[in-house]
């Protein structure tokens, strides 16, 4: 494995060279306004891109923003993002309409050195996801003639093979950013020879979503905490009645099975916080999970789960924390999520927040994110590095 880095890019000099710079710059908006709600994934590689600008480089940016269906779609437009990197380098950078016609080609032909573009939405193009080898491939050439050298800085994407993170490396040389090799770099030392006791607390929506992180921590951890809307999967397995919560039926089973097979390193909650509705005023009362009512829907973990896994996290030496554990954008169901979240920080240990969810829920809640060891800008990217999955875009990398 050897994966050049940004720095060995930098030794050979890039002034006036046209970088190439993959990021996830795929930030939350306001469904209303448009506005950025979070802007942690921008901040996130301002260390790789502003090297670059340092160091003379013509820096063309390219990211993915939501998922739009191959074909330009304004409510995804990369513009708004524009302006807030241009505010966060100090300098304006050049926003190109389209990602790879007219209006990117004269926007990366115009860049002085130490200057920035950013391509629109890399998904208005239908070859950058596609299935189709020859289809992708036809893209990343048209991505790869706007830079001289490609660096790869959307850890958030390394898990999708997609032409600008997987095809793109292939055609021009490449290197890690800074992003991509400290999140890579931290998350080695969860797969590693973790500190134990090694705590991983998962919350969330799906149980099918973390299926395979499960089946594969489950062997490694010593404990592992379920929150979030997918806990109403276990405790149903557990034969106990749910209510109207979220329910995955066709999971029941898998779940009773692991429950079984993991010789009690599961933790599941005691007490739930049960609405009438899903709704930010809704009524609502903390629980027994027997004694969820079939009318009530579990919207966050109680008080005593938090005490209970509180404790288990108070003794850690390394914690890995992915999903909320309730509804916290509501602020009557935040209260798993925050008690979680300060009893990790509270933790002597090493901990890793992952996803793009828990990771705003840290900044929404106020809480002091210096007080974490690592926050990653990657979801299903940190997973399937956990699941021990090969990662395309590092692969690339490899190569
Ligand atoms: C994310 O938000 O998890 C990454 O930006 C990847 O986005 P995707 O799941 O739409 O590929
Ligand atoms: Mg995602």
């Amino acid at each position: 494995m050897s994966i050049r880095t940004l720095d060995d890019l930098l030794a050979e000099g890039v002034s006036g060279r046209r970088v190439l710079v993959r990021a996830d710059l795929n930030v939350p908006l306001d469904k209303q306004t448009g506005a950025i709600t979070d802007d942690g994934r921008i901040r996130a590689v301002l260390p790789t891109v502003g090297a670059l600008v340092e160091a003379g480089a013509k820096v063309v940016v390219c990211s993915h923003l939501g998922r739009p269906k191959g074909t330009p779609d304004p409510q995804f437009s990369l513009r708004p993002v524009a302006g807030r990197l241009g505010e966060l380098l100090g300098a304006p950078v050049h926003f190109a309409e389209d990602t790879v016609g007219d209006s990117a080609r004269s926007t990366v032909a115009g860049l002085a050195d130490g200057q920035v573009a950013l391509l629109e939405n890399l998904r208005f193009n239908a070859g950058e996801t596609s299935k189709d080898d020859a289809e992708r491939g036809a893209f990343a050439d048209q991505l790869a003639a706007f830079g001289d050298a490609y660096v790869d800085d959307a850890f958030g994407a390394v898990h999708r093979k997609h032409a600008s993170v997987y095809d793109v490396p292939a055609r021009l040389p490449h290197v890690a950013g800074r992003l991509v090799l400290r999140e890579v770099e931290v998350l080695s030392r969860l797969t590693g020879q973790p500190e134990r006791p090694y705590v991983v607390v998962l919350g969330g929506s799906k149980v099918s979503d973390k299926l395979a992180v499960i089946e594969a921590l489950l062997p490694t951890v010593d404990r592992l905490l379920i929150g979030g809307g997918m806990c109403f999967t276990f405790l149903k397995a557990q034969g106990l009645e749910v209510g109207t919560s979220l329910l995955e039926k066709d999971m029941v089973e898998t779940c009773c099975n692991l429950i079984e097979r993991s010789g009690g390193k599961i933790m599941l909650p005691v007490d739930v916080v049960a609405a009438d509705a899903f709704a930010p005023d809704a009524t609502h009362d903390t629980v027994r999970v027997d004694g969820i009512p079939s009318h009530r829907v579990g919207l966050d973990i109680g008080p005593e789960t938090v005490a209970g896994f509180a404790a288990a996290l108070s003794q850690a030496k390394t914690i890995f924390w992915n999903g909320p554990m309730g509804v916290f954008e509501m602020a009557a169901f935040a209260n798993g999520t925050r008690g979680v979240a300060e009893a990790i920080t509270k933790a002597d240990a090493f901990s890793v927040v992952g996803g793009g969810d828990s990771a705003a829920a840290v900044r929404a809640l106020g809480l002091d994110e210096s007080s974490f060891g690592h926050i990653s800008t990657g979801g299903g990217a940190s997973l399937e590095y956990l699941e021990g999955k090969t990662l395309p875009g590092i692969a690339a990398l490899e190569n």
